[in-house]
C-alpha cells in the first residue's frame, strides 16, 4: 500500500477557542488517529495573517476575516498523518457551518451567528505547498 504521510496547519479559530470547543476539535482529530505533533495558542498579528490568507487579498471577506482571526487566541496545531491534508478537510466540513454536513467539525459545532464574518470554526491548509508555506508562518 502506498504511504503518503503529509503534515498540515490546523487553526482553531477564535469562536472555537472562545466557545471552549477546542479540546473536543483536537479529539476529533485524534480519533481519527491523526497525531498531534506541535501545539501553541497565539493571538495573531496582522502581518501574520495578512501572510496566511495572501492569496485572498483583495476579496470582499478579507478584511473582516483578518480582523476576526486577531480578535482573540488562536490555537495552531501541526497534525501529521497519512493524506491528513484531505482527511482534515473532510473532518472539517464545508465554509459554511449551516450548511456544513452533520459529522463533521462545522456542521455540528458550528452555526450562523447573524454577523458578516463567518465564524467557522476551524482552518486546514489546503495542499501540501500551503501546509508548507503556512506551518513556517505558525511554527517558524
Ligand atoms: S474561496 O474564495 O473559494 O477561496 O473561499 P473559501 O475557500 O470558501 O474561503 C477562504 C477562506 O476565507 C474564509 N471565508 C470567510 N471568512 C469570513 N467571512 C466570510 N464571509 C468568509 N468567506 C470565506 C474561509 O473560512 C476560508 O478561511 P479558512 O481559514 O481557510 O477557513
Amino acid at each position: 500500500m502506498t504511504q503518503n504521510r503529509e503534515q498540515t496547519l490546523v487553526l482553531v479559530k477564535p469562536d472555537g477557542v472562545q466557545r471552549g470547543l477546542t479540546g473536543q476539535i483536537l479529539a476529533r482529530i485524534e480519533a481519527k488517529g491523526y497525531v498531534v505533533e506541535d501545539l501553541k495558542m497565539i493571538v495573531p498579528t496582522r502581518e501574520m495573517l495578512t501572510q496566511h490568507y495572501a492569496e485572498h487579498e483583495g476579496k470582499p471577506f478579507f478584511e473582516p476575516l483578518v480582523e476576526f482571526m486577531s480578535s482573540g487566541p488562536v490555537v495552531a496545531a501541526r497534525v501529521s498523518g497519512d493524506r491528513v491534508i484531505e482527511g482534515f478537510r473532510s473532518l472539517a466540513g464545508s465554509t459554511e457551518p449551516t450548511t456544513a454536513a452533520p459529522g463533521t467539525i462545522r456542521g455540528d459545532l458550528g452555526r450562523d451567528w447573524g454577523e458578516k464574518v463567518q465564524k467557522n470554526l476551524v482552518h486546514g491548509s489546503d495542499s501540501t505547498e500551503s501546509a508548507e508555506r503556512e506551518l513556517g508562518i505558525w511554527f517558524g
